[in-house]
C-alpha cells in the first residue's frame, strides 16, 4: 500500500455537476450515543473534522437527525466555508430520543427542513439534498413534488434518496434528477445489489451506509481476515477496497469520531485488490450474507 493517505486515489464520481472523491466521509458518528446530543469526545470530534481536507476528502454525508442538529453544527463550526468540498444532508426523519427515528415526509415538514439546514450549513444552496426515507403514511407523490419545488427555486443543487428501491428510484425519476442513492450495504449485507446495479446502468452514485457494519467488519474474526494477513493491511481497509472495487458508482462514506480512525479508513484508498481477492471475498460475503 502507498504510504501517501489521500482519497483522491480512490478516485473521482460526478455527482450533478460536482467531481468528488469517491471515498468520503460519514459524519453519522461524531454525536452521542445512540446519535443523541453531543459526541463524547467533543475535542476528538472536532479534530476529526479538521484532519478530513488534508486527507483530501472532499465529500461529507450528515443529516438534520444526526444530533439532532449536532453533526450539521459541528461541520458548520469546524469547516465553513467548505472550500472545495460537497456537504451532502438529509431530512425527512424526526427523533424521539437516543435510537429513535420516526419517518415524516409531510411537504410542510421537509421544506422547514431544508430551509433549517441552509441556516445551520450557513449555505444559500444545498448541494446534495437526500430524502432520508420515503414516508409511508403520506402519498409519495407529495413528498417528490415538493422536493422538486425546492429544487427549482434553488434551495437544493442536486436530490438524492435512502432506503429505496428500484421501483421507487423510477418513481421519484419522474419529478427530478436522482443523482445519488443511499442504502444499507456492505460485504456480509448484500440486500441492495438489485439498487446497486440499476445505479451503476444509469449513472447514479451509490453511497452505501454501513460500509463497515457499524464497525463489525472493522473488528478481526471476519471473512476479511485472511486476506487482511496477507496484504498486511486492517479488515476495515479490506472491506472499504473491495467496496470501491465493486462499482465504479460507489461513495463508501465510513463514519467514525477518531481521527486514528479515519486515517486508516482513508488508507484504504490506496489499497489494490486482486480480482482474485475481490472473487472470493466476495463469495465469502455472499455466503455470511446468507448465514
Ligand atoms: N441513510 C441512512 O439511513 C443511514 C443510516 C446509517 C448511517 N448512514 C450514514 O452512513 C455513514 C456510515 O455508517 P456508520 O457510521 O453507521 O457505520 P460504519 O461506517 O459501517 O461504521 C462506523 C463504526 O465503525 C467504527 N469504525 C470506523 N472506522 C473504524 C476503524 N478503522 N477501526 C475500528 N472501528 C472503526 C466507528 O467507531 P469509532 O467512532 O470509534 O471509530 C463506528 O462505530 C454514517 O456516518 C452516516 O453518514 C446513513
Amino acid at each position: 500500500m502507498s504510504t501517501t493517505i489521500s482519497a483522491a486515489a480512490s478516485g473521482q464520481f460526478k455527482i450533478g455537476d460536482i467531481t468528488v472523491n469517491r471515498l468520503g466521509f460519514g459524519a453519522m458518528r461524531i454525536t452521542g450515543e445512540g446519535i443523541w446530543g453531543e459526541p463524547k469526545d467533543p475535542a476528538e470530534a472536532r479534530a476529526t473534522l479538521r484532519r478530513l481536507p488534508e486527507l483530501d476528502i472532499n465529500f461529507i454525508d450528515t443529516a438534520d437527525s444526526y444530533g439532532p442538529f449536532v453533526s450539521e453544527d459541528l461541520i458548520r463550526e469546524v469547516l465553513y466555508p467548505y472550500e472545495g468540498m460537497l456537504i451532502a444532508t438529509k431530512a425527512g426523519l424526526t427523533r424521539h430520543g437516543p435510537a429513535i427515528w420516526r419517518p415524516l415526509g409531510r411537504p410542510e415538514y421537509l421544506r422547514q427542513c431544508v430551509l433549517m439546514s441552509l441556516r445551520r450549513l450557513g449555505l444559500e444552496q444545498i448541494d446534495l439534498w437526500q430524502l432520508h426515507r420515503i414516508d409511508p403514511a403520506v402519498p409519495q407523490e407529495e413528498q417528490f413534488e415538493c422536493i422538486a419545488e425546492m429544487q427549482k427555486e434553488g434551495l437544493i443543487r442536486h436530490v438524492g434518496l435512502s432506503e429505496v428501491s428500484v421501483e421507487e428510484i423510477e418513481a421519484a425519476q419522474q419529478h427530478f434528477p436522482v443523482v445519488t442513492v443511499q442504502n444499507l450495504y456492505n460485504l456480509v449485507n448484500r440486500g441492495s445489489e438489485d439498487v446497486l446495479d440499476f445505479c451503476e446502468k444509469q449513472g447514479i452514485g451509490f453511497i452505501p451506509w454501513y460500509p463497515l457494519a457499524a464497525g463489525d467488519l472493522a473488528k478481526p474474526g471476519s471473512v476479511l481476515d485472511g486476506v487482511a494477513k496477507k496484504l498486511n493491511a486492517s479488515p476495515s481497509q479490506v472491506a472499504l477496497a473491495w467496496i470501491l472495487k465493486r462499482s465504479p458508482v460507489m461513495l463508501p462514506i465510513p463514519g467514525t469520531g477518531k481521527v486514528k480512525h479515519l486515517e486508516e479508513n482513508v488508507a484504504a484508498a490506496s489499497l489494490t485488490l486482486s480480482d482474485e481477492d475481490f472473487a472470493a471475498l466476495d463469495e465469502q460475503g455472499r455466503a455470511a450474507a446468507a448465514a
